[in-house]
């Protein structure tokens, strides 16, 4: 039996960096979920295919190779923007997801992170948290990694664009971002990453010993 732990939450709260965390701990697998949308979209804009053809996306979603996602390639903010367009269809969802499930059965466990995991891609997770921040903090974050990776960004540009991305993920009809029921809650607004992957560690070993 493979252990998966699903890991949710808004943009820039956190998350990949503890899920990174949490399966180097472990020895587990670990997808980023939202790769995938991204891929999709950039696969979509480098052939030259429009973004608001659902039938045109879902094919590109069913091809996709869950093996070649590289953050690095993936992380330029236009290509976020086209995924939080085609993450809103349907068909292009359902072809992801079938995907993401097939990888969280890898022994000998698996941490997938996104907006669905705990409520829709693997709703039977043992363990599920959801990972938050107050959009102030996020966009703080996000503007300091920006300004050390030699750029230099706008607080205030970066707080709309995480609000806007939060409006459109939790308000979209086919599988809002939304804290699952039984998913413990870390708000990572005045917490270390050390501190939050102790919390974590210590949900994620409970759940093990059972
Ligand atoms: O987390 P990210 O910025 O890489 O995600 C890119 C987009 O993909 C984001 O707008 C939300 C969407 N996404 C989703 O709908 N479901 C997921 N499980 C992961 C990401």
């Amino acid at each position: 039996m493979t252990f998966t732990i699903a890991i949710d939450g808004p943009a820039a709260a956190g998350k990949g960096t503890l899920s990174r965390k949490v399966a180097e701990a472990y020895g587990f697998h670990h997808l980023d979920t939202g790769l995938t949308y991204r891929a999709t979209a950039k696969a979509l804009i480098d052939r030259g295919l429009p973004l608001d053809n659902e039938a045109v996306a879902a094919d590109v979603a069913r091809t996709l190779d869950l093996g070649g996602l590289d953050r690095n390639v993936l992380s330029a903010h236009e290509i976020g923007e086209a995924a939080s367009k085609i993450a809103v269809m349907p068909s292009v969802r359902r072809a992801l997801v079938e995907a993401q499930r097939a990888f969280a059965i890898r022994e000998p466990g698996t941490v997938l992170d996104g907006r669905d995991i705990g409520t829709v891609v693997c709703p039977e997770a043992p363990v599920k948290l959801y990972v938050t921040a107050s959009a102030e903090v996020r966009a703080k974050r996000r503007r300091d990694e920006i300004n050390s990776a030699g750029g230099s960004a706008d607080f205030d540009t970066i707080l709309a664009d995480i609000v806007r991305r939060d409006e459109r993920d939790s308000g979209r009809s086919d599988s809002p971002l939304r804290r699952a029921d039984d998913a413990h809650l870390l708000d990572t607004s005045e917490m270390s990453i050390e501190a939050a992957f102790s919390a974590a560690k210590a949900i994620i070993d409970a759940a093990l010993k059972h």
